[in-house]
């Protein structure tokens, strides 16, 4: 089964009281405690990490090669513009889902751009804590521990 690496930037530990009708009422505890839960019943190991600091998510996703086979990232506010975080993901051998609570091409404008998104597997935006379920769905059904119609 997968092992599977959570990675969540900036401000993201405030989810709970930031912002609560763009991000809603659960904190990043919550969020993971499902990812978690969700995880464990699936037989897969998982692993959480948030950092306010774009060097601490470049040495987690260069950590990350040879102990994990997947990365769900919410690179936050990075992801409108951290080249370097971009080129982290396109130098180690990982798959990583990108994920964002708020539907960032209904926003405004400079979160329209994801610097990331040509070196992802895929997007899941707009969704809530459930872009983060839906990213665990997808490595789920990508590995075999679910069946998939
Ligand atoms: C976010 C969207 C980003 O634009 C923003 O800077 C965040 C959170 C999201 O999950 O919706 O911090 O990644």
């Amino acid at each position: 089964m997968p092992k599977i690496l959570v990675l969540n930037g900036p401000n993201l530990n405030l989810l709970g009281t930031r912002e609560p009708e763009i991000y809603g009422a659960l904190t990043l505890a919550d969020i993971n405690e499902r990812l978690r839960r969700r995880a464990e019943e699936a037989g897969c190991t998982i692993a959480f990490l948030q950092s306010n600091h774009e060097g601490d998510l470049i040495d987690a996703i260069q950590g990350a090669r040879g102990t994990a086979d997947y990365i769900i990232l919410n690179a936050a506010a990075f992801t409108h513009y951290s080249i370097a975080i971009r080129d982290a993901i396109a130098a180690v051998d990982i798959p990583v889902i990108e994920v964002h609570l708020s539907n960032i091409h209904r926003r405004e404008a400079f979160r329209h751009t994801s610097v990331i998104a040509p070196v992802v597997l895929g997007q899941i935006a707009g969704f809530g804590a459930e872009s983060y379920m839906a990213a665990l769905e997808v490595i789920l059904c990508r590995t075999g521990g679910i069946s998939c119609a």
